[in-house]
């Protein structure tokens, strides 16, 4: 027992249990026990010293904004991740700030949740390997993650109240596993738990979660936070296992602890255990380092530039021929569309202009506006003028996507269509010049407009300060795409098997759809979507030759041999699935398992290794409480994004 407990009155105590304002926790001067402060993230540091608040309204001081996770998650990188992670962390540091709120881990399940921008992946494999390379890098630093939100928090409507109902299948096959790899993996010294309700009982009191499963079966030895107000009943939330209080609401949470210990409902030794996680904070408090922020901003770039997808290149117009006369449209040219909105909004250090980047790249180049990059309603004059300077260009990149106003913490989206600014203008563009190129900026899978005459698109999604350079190095050239979508992109919302069930009730929300999210339920259904998880274009070509699989320690290893046959560099993403063959349960079609990026240059080849560990063969036996394998046949589908790769053996389980 940590000796400072005895030393500490019960009202000491049950102080501690809530912060001292919106970021500190509480000190305790006699003790020499301080503050530490946090801040979010997770794409950047929101560090306030003035005013707070929690949905990234107030001025915060300047840092370096990576892309957000919907980005990042398409390099499929999580070496890329540990350094974006560790580059936060020392920013932190420079500040004094102990605790970075990231990384968000909650798995994509419709396209409209207005925080997707903050999610990796509609996949828990991929999720959960990116946020444990993210934690590894900030903590490598010293400064703590606080993986959040715990969970099944898919949606923003009612999102305070709203009751997630998900069933044990989906719950551990789907939207706990990535939150168990990151704790597992990398021990994240913090978890937030969600505002929603699961399964009737809000996730700030929830035994089951922060108790049984956190604690228990995962092992989590660090401090469990409140999302910003979670909290419903405190007395309720230390008997589960809630450490922290986030922010300070005002006395009366910490009076109905102290009441609650008094009258007999709950233990001083609960209370005495949350102290002591929180105490353990203070114990790793970081200690102010200087920092050079200069070198994060290309650190920035690099990240846009890995995670950028290429989702369509008719013709190779891209990358473009420096001899192209080029017009430049759209007001996200100018004022590009780079981070998402609410709590994770950072004040950037510098912002890369997409037209600025190009000129500098020595392309012949002119701008117009076409749209205001707040506007959602056409501007008839400005899209005649856009019209205009298209039809007498070789070629026509149009910077379109998703403004601020319609994607945000706090809402989700309605549509998947573009705003009308955006769409008339690719529409009236594509229309006179044939050589168009749709640069997207946005957070979460849109659609693209129809009849679709556009030949090339390159989707950035949220892509950071320095999304204007990378995006004027990838058209150029400079820089080769090779990031592969962590979502799928529907071709109409009601092919996504959660739509009915999405935010059709403020106070219940049933995962009718159960396993059935993203990929797991187009594959299974046999829906073609738009454009399918995994998928990603460049601007050389790979071989890839029979995989071969063989048993190894704890699993098996898929082998096999990768090529570049192209004139450029580049990279491949080997992507490992596990379909079970007659399979007596309810089952997705296939899921990820494994997978590796791969970098080649042109002519080169290396042999590929992936280890499948067996683990990626359990299911969640509901009956027994635990995971098992089915026994029988199953089949491992190695592929890219364009090639299915044959395997000469199966495994037999
Ligand atoms: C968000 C959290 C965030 C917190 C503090 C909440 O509204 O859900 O992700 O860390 O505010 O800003």
């Amino acid at each position: 027992m940590d000796k400072r407990l005895q030393q500490l009155t019960l009202e000491e105590k049950v102080s501690l249990l809530s912060g001292a304002d919106h970021w500190h926790t509480k000190a305790v001067e006699r003790l020499n026990i301080g503050q530490i402060m946090m801040s979010d993230g997770p794409h950047g540091l929101r560090a306030q010293f003035g005013d707070a608040d929690h949905l990234g309204l107030n001025e915060s001081e300047k840092s370096t904004c990576f892309p957000t996770a919907s980005a990042t998650a398409c390099s499929f990188d999580p070496a890329l991740l540990e350094r974006v992670g560790a580059a936060i962390a020392r920013e932190a540091k420079s500040l004094g700030i102990s605790m970075v709120l990231g990384p968000c881990t909650n798995i994509k399940r419709h396209p409209y949740c207005g925080r997707n921008f903050e999610y990796f992946s509609e996949d828990p494999h991929l999720s959960g390997e990116l946020s444990a390379a993210w934690i590894r890098g900030l903590q490598s630093e010293g400064v703590a993650a606080c993986l959040k939100h715990f969970a099944a928090n898919n949606q923003e409507k009612a999102r305070l109240i709203n009751d997630s109902v998900v069933d044990e299948r989906a719950l551990h096959d789907l939207y706990l596993p990535a939150f168990a790899h990151a704790v597992q993996r990398a021990k994240p010294r913090s978890v937030m738990c969600s505002y929603n309700r699961l399964n009737g009982i809000f996730s700030s009191e929830n035994p089951l979660l922060l108790d049984q499963i956190l604690r228990r079966e995962w092992g989590f030895e660090g401090a469990v936070i409140s999302d910003w107000g979670a909290v419903s009943d405190r007395a309720a939330g230390v008997a589960a296992g809630l450490d922290l209080e986030m922010p300070y609401v005002g006395p009366e949470h910490d009076q109905d602890i102290l009441r609650a210990v008094q009258e007999g409902r709950l233990s001083e030794e609960a209370v005495d255990r949350c102290v002591e996680r929180i105490l353990h904070l203070w114990d790793n408090a970081v200690e102010k380092t200087p920092c050079d922020f200069s070198c994060h901003h290309a650190l920035a770039q690099e990240a846009a530039e890995r995670s950028a997808v290429l989702l369509k290149n008719e013709e190779d117009l891209l990358p473009l021929n420096p001899k192209m006369s080029v017009a430049v449209l759209g007001g996200f040219a100018m004022s590009p569309r780079y981070q998402g909105a609410g709590s994770s909004h950072i004040a950037p250090m510098q912002v890369d202009l997409p037209y600025e980047e190009l000129k500098n790249c020595g392309l012949d180049v002119a701008y117009s506006e076409g749209y205001g990059s707040e506007e959602l309603e056409p501007d008839e004059e400005k899209i005649r003028a856009a019209v205009a300077l298209a039809k007498e260009k070789d070629c026509a990149l149009i910077f379109a996507g998703l403004p601020e106003r319609m994607e945000s913490e706090g809402f989700d989206r309605e549509t998947l269509a573009l705003p009308q600014s955006h769409l008339r203008l690719i529409e009236a563009v594509s229309e006179v010049n044939p050589n168009t190129v749709l640069i997207l900026s946005c957070g979460a899978p849109v659609q693209l407009p129809k009849p679709d005459k556009v030949k090339a698109v390159l989707l950035m999604y949220l892509g950071g300060e320095a999304m204007g350079k990378a995006c004027a190095n990838l058209l150029t050239g400079r820089a080769v795409p090779g990031g592969k979508l962590a979502e799928t992109w529907p071709k109409a919302v009601e092919d996504v098997a959660s739509h009915p069930y999405f935010g059709y009730d403020s106070f219940r929300t049933e995962y009718r759809e159960s396993l059935f999210v993203g990929y797991r339920w187009f594959d299974t259904a046999k829906i073609e979507p738009a454009y399918p998880f995994g998928y990603g274009l460049s601007y050389t070509k790979f071989r890839t030759e029979q995989a071969e699989l063989s048993s190894a320690e704890g699993g098996y290893t898929v082998r096999l041999r990768l090529e570049n046959i192209g004139k450029r560099e580049g990279s491949e993403v080997v992507q490992v699935y596990v379909h079970k063959k007659n399979s007596a349960i309810l089952r997705p079609e296939k899921e990820l398992k494994a997978f590796q990026r791969v970098d080649l240059q042109p002519g080169d080849g290396k042999t590929v290794e992936l280890f499948l560990p067996t683990e990626a063969f359990t299911y969640y036996d509901v009956q027994a409480k635990s995971r098992k394998i089915e026994a029988g046949d199953y089949e491992i589908r190695v592929g890219t994004s364009s090639n299915v790769i044959k395997l000469e053996s199966e495994p037999k389980l």
